[in-house]
């Protein structure tokens, strides 16, 4: 293992065990009567890389005068609503996984039932964090960043369900290169851009340059994070991977590898962690935290 990648897992590592307590204290938060209290904490608190909030502290970490408790709130959020995304997706009704995290999915260990509502009240709850005092420890709460934040994660929530339809609908089907790439941007990319974006508007106004290179840094990021998981389905493990290899084989799901070949697939996703690289130069030193988490992202293993 090089030293770069040492330090950028350990990057991960740091944001891990912060998210962890935060999911933990938000959830205790919420007085869920069981079954779908053991669901909801199966489905958050069970493993997980946890990119998305570490993308949202590492774009906090370019200004260090951010507001602390929004991007903690935020960071909250983003899992709740990745977190559903997932016991969702795993749905027979979806893409019919058993593993997940390396466990039983939800609906294995809960039940189909439990489990889609543990998703719908996921979703609802990532909402209700944006909106609160979670963190805040007496600060004032600066309502116009909470309103952008929820925006941007609304519309981001909106297109992942609108890339789920897409990507269920192009199974058995031949997609060409731009159609994949509205899916991919869709069902993956554009949490993964708004995990950026809900601490990007805690420290920058909209007119700032720094807004539309973030964007360009989540948009290159998002897409090669999903042709990325595409390749692993691949090459890794089910035991490494947490979740069933070659499941996308299995159900001929349209996936880079499939459209483009397993060789220009990897050249392509080592393309788009370029440009992504390419887009937080503007920040010099600043984005160090960023380029981190864009090194580790380019050596995953799961
Ligand atoms: C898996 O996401 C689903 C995709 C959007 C590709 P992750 O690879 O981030 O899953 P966890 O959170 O680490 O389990
Ligand atoms: C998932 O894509 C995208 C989501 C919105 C959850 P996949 O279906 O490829 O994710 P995995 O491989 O099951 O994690
Ligand atoms: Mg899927
Ligand atoms: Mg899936
Ligand atoms: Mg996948």
């Amino acid at each position: 293992m090089s030293s770069l990648t040492d330090v950028s897992t350990y990057a991960l590592t740091e944001a891990q065990e912060r998210i962890q307590q935060d999911l933990l204290t938000a959830l205790d938060a919420f007085a869920i009567p069981e079954p779908l209290k053991g669901a909801v904490y199966h489905a958050v608190m069970l493993g997980g890389k946890r990119v998305r909030p570490a993308l949202c502290y590492a774009t906090a970490a370019l200004n260090p005068n951010q507001n602390a408790a929004a991007v903690r709130r935020a960071a909250v959020a983003i899992e709740f609503i990745h977190c559903y995304s997932l016991a969702h997706d795993d749905l027979p009704c979806m893409d019919n996984d058993l593993l997940r995290r390396g466990q039983p999915t939800c609906h294995v260990a809960f039940g189909e039932d439990t489990a889609l509502l543990a998703g719908d009240i996921l979703q609802s709850m990532a909402f209700e964090v944006l909106g609160s005092r979670l963190f805040d420890q007496g600060a004032a709460v600066d309502a116009p960043i909470v309103l952008k934040q929820m925006q941007i994660l609304a519309t981001a929530t909106s297109k992942m369900v609108n890339g789920q339809v897409l990507d269920l609908q192009a199974e058995g089907k031949h997609v060409n290169q731009e159609q994949l790439e509205n899916i991919h941007r869709n069902k993956t990319g554009a949490l993964i851009s708004a995990a950026i974006m809900m601490a990007a508007v805690t420290i920058f106004n909209g007119t700032d340059q720094a807004i539309p290179k973030l964007r360009e840094f989540g948009l290159a990021i998002g897409l090669a994070f999903q042709v990325q998981d595409d390749i692993l389905d691949i090459i890794a493990d089910t035991e490494v991977l947490g979740k069933t290899a070659g499941k996308d084989q299995q159900v001929d799901k349209s996936t880079y590898p499939a459209l483009l070949g397993l060789e220009q697939a990897k050249e392509y996703a080592e393309t788009l962690h370029n440009q992504a690289v390419n887009a937080l130069a503007y920040f010099g030193d600043d984005a160090t935290e960023l380029l981190k988490i864009t090194q580790f992202l380019l050596n995953r293993k799961s």
